[in-house]
C-alpha cells in the first residue's frame, strides 16, 4: 500500500520538532495551523529592517510597508474570487468579523421580531453575536437542527424560512465534525424565496480545505481567520458586498477610520473598508497573512484539497476499525473535511488527549466550541484529529497507535 506523504511538509519547521519525547504527529490543525517557513520569513522580514506605522508615515519605510499591506487586501481579494480589494475588511479574526456584521449591519438593520436563522452546528463566535442581539433587540434566533448523520437538516431549514427572515448565518466546514455544508444550496434557496435576505458564512475552515469563490457562493459576508490558514494569529477577514459595506457604520472609533474629527463641525468617516479598521492594525500579521496567500497559491487549493481527501479517506478508514471508538458526522468522505471528532468507550475525550500527548499526538478534546451542537448529540465533549496540508499517514497512524494505548488501558 502507497504511504501517503504531503511533499510539503518540510516546508513547516515546527514539525521537525518532537513532543513528549516523540516525534510530532500535529492533528490539530482545526484549532490553529502550523506556519510555513514563507510566512515566518516574511514577518522576520518586516521586524528586522522594514517596519514602521502604515497609513500614515511621509518616509519610504513606511510608504513601502503601506504599499506592501495593502497589496495583501489585494491577494486576499483574488484568493477568495472578491471583485475588489474594498470588500475586504481586516479583523482579528472570523470572531470579530461576525460581531462587526451582527453589531454594524445587524443594529442598523434588526428590529424586534426579525428573525436570523443559524445552525446547531454553528462555533459559538456564530451564535453568541446573534442572540446578544435577541437580548437587546428582541429579534429571534431560529436553529437549523443537524441529523444524527452530522448534517444540516436542510427540510427543517426550508420550513424556517418567513417573511421575517433578515439573516442567514452558517458555517461552511463545521469545525466540530468536519461537516461540508451545502452552501450553494442554503444560499439559493433563501434568495429564491426573499431576494432581501441576507447571508453570512463562516469560512474559518472552509477556506483552508478548499477553493473559495465568494461570487459563486453569492454569500453576502464571508469571514475567516488567518491563524488556520498557515498565517499567524490576530488576523482575520471579512469579506462583505460592497453596497452593504458601504451603508453600515463604523464598528469601532479611533485613528484611520476617519476623514476628519472636528468638535465644531463634527466627524466624517473614510469609506470602507477603511471606516471598520479603527487604530493601527496587525501590521506584520498581515504582511504574514500575504505571504500564506502567495505560499499556497503557488500550490494551488484544488490540489491542497486533493490531497487532503486522499488523507481523510485513510484516517477514516482506519478509524472506523478501532473497536469502541465512535465517530461523530457523515460517514460519506466527499461531504466532510478531515476532521475527526470521536469519542471511545471507557476512556473520557481529556484521559484521550493526554494518552496522546503521550505519544507525541497533538489533537483536541473538549467541546470545540459548540456546545449546542454536543448538547444536541447527547455528549458533553470529544477528541478531534484535524489534518492540515503538512499531515502524513504517518500522523494518522501515530494517532491510531495512540488510541489502540487508550483502549488497552481503559477498555482492558
Ligand atoms: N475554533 C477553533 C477550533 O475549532 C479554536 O478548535
Amino acid at each position: 500500500m502507497v504511504n501517503i506523504q504531503s511533499p510539503w511538509r518540510n516546508d513547516f519547521p515546527a514539525l521537525s520538532k518532537t513532543m513528549s519525547g516523540q516525534p510530532l504527529a500535529f492533528l490539530d490543525s482545526g484549532a490553529s495551523a502550523q506556519k510555513p517557513s514563507a510566512v515566518i520569513d516574511a514577518m522576520d522580514a518586516v521586524l528586522r529592517g522594514g517596519y514602521s506605522n502604515i497609513h500614515r508615515g511621509l518616509y519610504e519605510i513606511s510608504q513601502n510597508l503601506t504599499q506592501s499591506f495593502e497589496d495583501v487586501r489585494k491577494k486576499v481579494a483574488q484568493f477568495i474570487g472578491a471583485p475588489s480589494d474594498k470588500n475586504i475588511v481586516f479583523t482579528r479574526n472570523s470572531t470579530e468579523g461576525i460581531n462587526l456584521v451582527a453589531q454594524c449591519w445587524g443594529r442598523e438593520n434588526l428590529s424586534h421580531g426579525d428573525e436570523v436563522i443559524i445552525t446547531e452546528m454553528e462555533h459559538h463566535a456564530n451564535i453568541v453575536p446573534w442572540k446578544i442581539l435577541e437580548d437587546q433587540f428582541g429579534i429571534t434566533v431560529k436553529v437549523v437542527p443537524v441529523t444524527s448523520d452530522g448534517i444540516l437538516d436542510l427540510d427543517a431549514f426550508k420550513a424556517m424560512l418567513s417573511d421575517k427572515t433578515k439573516l442567514i448565518g452558517v458555517v461552511e466546514i463545521s469545525n466540530a465534525l468536519g461537516t461540508i455544508n451545502s452552501i450553494t444550496e442554503i444560499v439559493q434557496t433563501a434568495r429564491a424565496y426573499n431576494a432581501d435576505i441576507k447571508i453570512l458564512v463562516d469560512g474559518s475552515q472552509g477556506v483552508v480545505h478548499r477553493r473559495v469563490n465568494v461570487v459563486d457562493i453569492d454569500a453576502d459576508f464571508y469571514v475567516f481567520t488567518g491563524h488556520k490558514l498557515y498565517a499567524p494569529s490576530g488576523i482575520g477577514v471579512l469579506y462583505g458586498k460592497y453596497d452593504l459595506l458601504d451603508a453600515m457604520p463604523p464598528y469601532q472609533g479611533g485613528g484611520d477610520m476617519i476623514e476628519r474629527v472636528s468638535f465644531k463641525s463634527g466627524i466624517t468617516y473614510r469609506e470602507a473598508p477603511f471606516k471598520f479598521e479603527a487604530g493601527t492594525p496587525a501590521i506584520v500579521e498581515v504582511i504574514g497573512l500575504g505571504a500564506a496567500i502567495d505560499y499556497l497559491s503557488a500550490i494551488g487549493m484544488d490540489k491542497i484539497s486533493a490531497y487532503e481527501t486522499e488523507l481523510a479517506t485513510y484516517a477514516q478508514k482506519v478509524l472506523g476499525e478501532i473497536d469502541g471508538l465512535t465517530l461523530y458526522g457523515p460517514k460519506d468522505i466527499s461531504q466532510k473535511a478531515g476532521i475527526f471528532s470521536f469519542t471511545m468507550e471507557g476512556a473520557h475525550p481529556s484521559d484521550i488527549g493526554m494518552i496522546l500527548d503521550q505519544c507525541g499526538v497533538a489533537v483536541r478534546c473538549g467541546h470545540h466550541c459548540a456546545m449546542p451542537l454536543m448538547e444536541s448529540m447527547g455528549i458533553d465533549a470529544t477528541a478531534r484529529a484535524s489534518l492540515g496540508m503538512y499531515n502524513n499517514q504517518d500522523d494518522v497512524d501515530s494517532l491510531v497507535h495512540g488510541l489502540k494505548k487508550v483502549q488497552q488501558l481503559f477498555i482492558g
